[in-house]
């Protein structure tokens, strides 16, 4: 079979436009529905989406006064999508900075339970101290010391979801035996960070590990993607800055002795789809009219780590800013952000407007059929193995790439027209993880 796309719904209440919720259909309550979210998932698995993602982060994100900043605790909510869908996988964002392995390795493996298989884990470190001040904290911790917790949270949740084999639970109801004792082994872990002993509480589920995801593009989140993601979420603005990313992240991968085709690359893509050019680009500037300046203002300082009083929404970004290396927050995007300005000599007003449809995730106005060509033009190009699909506005944004682009695909053969297999793993392509602690590698040692 060619080679085929992959396609994840990045849920964003209203959609991905920070002023979408002020468009007159808009359901200004959908952040907290489950009926809004239900429906979403609903559309992306009718259009064989491989997935749908919820972000998070551990604290009240922008000005909760501005726009719906109250967010559902991921899982939960994917726990409930989980029975009003069947084939669509369900991926969660959850951080290795305020979290412990053992109460986050339980949740994704229960999800994974529940699901039968489609749980997904967006792996995070957090930025920003506003978050660590949620959790006794003064500070966030050092950037790489956030990673370093990382790798070794991972080596923990992977040994638990090892920990009981896959057939260890007999049932064997004449014998009285539930499980094989000698497929149930602790791990006894010892680390810098973690002490654990196990096992999990959750036997092994369908999946093995959750698929696992990651979203941070510094150079210590690369070399933590090529170590243990099998998805790679990232924003990129330009063609050129795509493919960059995919042959460094996948000569990465191949440093760290592991498959290329194992990673997947996916890109952001901020669809505005209209009947025509001049339709799209009319939703594309209503949005951009209702954008508050000052309260995106506030937002582009703490990215930048500056103080709001440094910017002014007419002049071009200060020349002196905070570098990448000064930033404990998050280092990829804080560059992004300023490369995109300083290269096409923006004012602050209008990379405000820029970010305000995407965040800095590439955002394409146009019809499907040029939505479609793009999508492909990247995917043949050495720039995406699919693609992270975030709406300026929703429900509609879905429904248009859902009724208009994805045929288009499926036409030309890049997009499946029915789901092949019934894991979230086996939509991606991916092999199921091996058992390290019964009969794989780690037994051998
Ligand atoms: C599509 C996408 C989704 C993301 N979702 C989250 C999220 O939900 N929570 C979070 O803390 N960081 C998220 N991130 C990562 C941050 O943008 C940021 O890069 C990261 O926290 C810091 O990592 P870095 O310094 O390695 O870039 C996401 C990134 C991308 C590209």
């Amino acid at each position: 079979m060619t080679r085929q796309l992959h396609f994840n719904l990045f849920l964003h209440d209203t959609g991905h436009h920070e002023a979408s919720w002020r468009l007159p259909d808009a359901d200004p309550y959908a952040n907290l529905s489950l009926a809004a979210h239900q429906h979403l998932a609903r559309v992306a698995e009718a259009a064989k989406f491989d997935s749908v993602f919820l972000a998070d982060s551990p604290v009240t994100w922008g000005d909760p006064g501005r726009r719906p900043s109250g967010k559902l605790e991921p899982t939960v909510l994917l726990a409930a999508l989980a029975g009003s869908t069947s084939r669509i996988g369900l991926i969660a964002t959850a951080s290795t900075s305020y979290n412990e392995p053992y109460n986050l390795a339980r949740r994704f493996a229960s999800l994974d339970h529940l699901s039968g298989g489609r749980a997904g884990w967006n792996i995070v470190t957090t930025a920003g101290d506003a978050a660590a001040r949620n959790f006794g904290l003064d500070d966030q911790p050092l950037h790489r010391t956030r990673y370093e917790r990382a790798d070794e949270f991972l080596e923990v949740a992977t040994k638990l979801w090892d920990s009981w084999a896959d057939d260890a639970v007999v049932a064997d109801k004449a014998a009285g035996v539930h499980a094989r004792r000698d497929g149930v082994v602790p791990i006894e872990h010892r680390g810098v960070h973690f002490r654990v002993d196990g096992p999990l509480n959750v036997p092994r589920s369908p999946q093995a590990y959750p698929l696992l995801v990651q979203a941070g593009s510094s150079e210590d989140g690369k070399e933590f993607a090529a170590r243990w993601a099998e998805a790679i979420f990232t924003a990129q603005p330009t063609l050129e800055e795509s493919q960059a990313f995919y042959a460094d992240v996948k000569r990465r991968v191949v440093a760290a002795g592991r498959r290329p085709e194992h990673v997947l690359v996916l890109p952001g893509i901020v669809p505005v789809i209209g009947e025509t050019e001049a339709q799209a680009q009319e939703l594309d500037a209503e949005l951009d009219r209702l954008i508050a300046p000052q309260y995106a203002l506030g937002q582009l300082a703490r990215t930048l780590g500056v103080s709001p009083d440094l910017l002014s929404l007419d002049e071009p970004l200060p020349a002196d800013l905070p570098g990448e290396d000064e930033i404990e927050g998050a280092k990829s995007r804080r560059t992004l952000i300023v490369d995109w300005a300083r290269r096409d000599g923006l004012t602050v007003r209008e990379l405000i407007g820029r970010l305000g449809g995407g965040r800095g995730h590439r955002t394409f106005t146009g019809t499907a059929l040029q939505v479609a060509d793009t999508i492909q033009h990247y995917f043949e190009n050495g720039a995406a193995d699919g693609f992270n699909i975030m709406p300026a506005v929703l429900p509609s944004g879905l429904d248009a790439f859902a009724s208009q682009v994805v045929p288009i695909l499926q036409e030309r053969g890049l997009f499946r027209h029915d789901y092949d297999g019934v894991t979230l793993r086996e939509h991606y392509g991916l092999p199921r993880p091996e058992n390290r602690l019964h009969g794989g590698l780690l037994a051998a040692v």
